[in-house]
């Protein structure tokens, strides 16, 4: 009796494991679905070029830095290269709207704002504009998330908010 049922028992796991298996893929497919169409994350847009060998001469990468374009609005031109991050220290108010320009004189580097959703990829050639606000002041350590090398570890920032 208790043998006769063996075969039945291997069937029904199997079927739950077919089914658990096709719920786990239409529910990361669905993830990645949304967070491709629903909040919009994508790779750096392919109409924001640069010549990666003229990086540094190529406006507003000949000026790194933080500067106030409105009335409670700033724009951060930030370069990442092996292995360290242009300006090192980032300086904005509470509360401001701030747009992330940045790209890579070199190899993939990656942006990661601890304590903040704001994170993305500097690709060679490409140019990343990323939009935020600290609601908060305090200070953010911003490192590099992209394995770029021996001094990758190295490679951070601070961005500090007033
Ligand atoms: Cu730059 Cu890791």
């Amino acid at each position: 009796m208790a043998d006769s049922q063996h075969p039945l028992d291997a069937e029904r796991i199997e079927k739950v494991f077919l089914i658990i298996t096709a719920v786990m893929l239409l529910t990361f497919l669905g993830a990645l679905f949304y967070s491709a169409f629903g909040m919009g994350m994508h790779l750096p847009d392919r109409e924001e070029q640069i010549d990666v060998r003229e990086v540094r001469d190529t406006p507003p990468f000949d000026e790194p830095g933080v500067r106030q374009v409105g009335d409670n609005e700033y724009e951060v031109v930030l370069l990442g290269y092996a292995w360290a991050f242009q300006p090192r220290e980032i300086r904005v108010p509470a509360g401001a709207k701030v747009t992330f320009i940045a790209t890579t004189t070199d190899v993939i580097h990656g942006v990661h704002i601890e304590g903040t959703r704001m994170n993305f990829m500097l690709i060679p050639g490409q140019v990343a504009r990323v939009e935020g606000t600290f609601r908060e002041p305090g200070e953010h350590l911003m490192i590099c998330h992209e394995y770029c090398g021996a001094g990758h570890h190295i490679m951070y920032g601070r961005v500090i908010v007033e």
